[in-house]
């Protein structure tokens, strides 16, 4: 039997946000390669027989190295199994997609791309946040907040960050007082409402509502932990009014970021 590699979102949180398609590939995999960013039901959806491969990092230790789960991808699949590689939110937002599936092209070996709920617009949304809003904010820009330099980030120049009407920051936490204040200095507004939310549409979920010049502060006193989402703009206002999501409500089960 030919193998294959399903390269799958599986959403953020709330393990029901996978989509039908990659639900219906968990269900039919020999082995699952998987990220600490998922919900740990998931990875009792995968038949029993299935080998189950953690290739997550872990804060500060990188469990595995980029190319190592590229190689087990790829010997995996040459050995003739369906291989499901799970990422959290989808997989093609920050998630080593190209490597991976490039290294498939190049070895001949067939995969499928399965898209997933990515948490730069999932997060917000359960915290109440559209990112656009008619008449107020009609475009967005998500970055990484690993990519902070004092010219811009994600390369992109702080003085364009700031105009953009929206703007989303994930792998937020670390320098998210660098991230305001590169934006303060850039000319956005210090009162320019701002939403960080922890553990979106988890049983965790958390959610910090300030202005960019007070968030660095709130947060330095809530200690919300990761993974977070930053949103800044208008539509950060919004989580005031439209708060429709009750952690208590959701019984998610354990996320994987709980037990790693
Ligand atoms: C390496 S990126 C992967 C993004 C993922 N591929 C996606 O589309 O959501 C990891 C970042 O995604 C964000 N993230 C993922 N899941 C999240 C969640 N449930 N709550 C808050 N942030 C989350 C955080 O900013 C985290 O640092």
């Amino acid at each position: 039997m030919t193998g294959k590699a399903y390269l799958v979102g599986a959403g953020p949180g709330r393990a029901d946000l996978i989509t039908v398609r990659g639900l219906s590939v968990l269900r039919q995999a020999d082995a699952v390669l998987y990220d600490r960013l998922i919900a740990a039901s998931l990875l009792d959806e995968a038949p029993p027989h299935a080998e189950r491969i953690f290739v997550g990092k872990r804060p500060g230790c990188h469990a595995f190295r980029q190319d190592g789960i590229t190689e087990t991808l790829v010997r995996l699949v040459r050995s003739g199994l369906q291989v499901v590689r799970l990422k959290g939110g989808d997989p093609g937002v920050f998630a080593h997609l190209a490597e991976e599936a490039a290294a498939l092209a190049a070895a001949g070996l067939p995969f499928e791309i399965v898209p997933g709920v990515s948490s730069a617009l999932a997060v917000p949304l359960h915290a109440g946040i559209p990112l656009t809003w008619r008449g107020v904010a009609s475009a967005f820009t998500v970055v990484s907040g690993h990519e902070v330099t004092p010219h811009g980030c994600s390369g992109i120049s702080w003085a364009l960050l700031a105009a953009s009407p929206t703007l989303v920051v994930l792998m937020a936490l670390e320098r998210l007082a660098q991230v305001c204040n590169y934006l303060i200095a850039a000319g956005r507004n210090p009162e320019t409402p701002a939403a960080l939310i922890s553990r979106g549409a988890s049983a965790d979920q958390r959610v910090l509502r300030a202005t960019l010049a007070t968030l660095p502060a709130r947060q330095q006193a809530a200690q919300l932990p990761p993974p977070a989402v930053l949103v800044v703009g208008e539509v950060a206002a919004l989580a005031d009014r439209l708060a429709w999501y009750d952690p208590a409500q959701f019984s998610t089960g354990p996320m994987l970021w709980d037990e790693l």
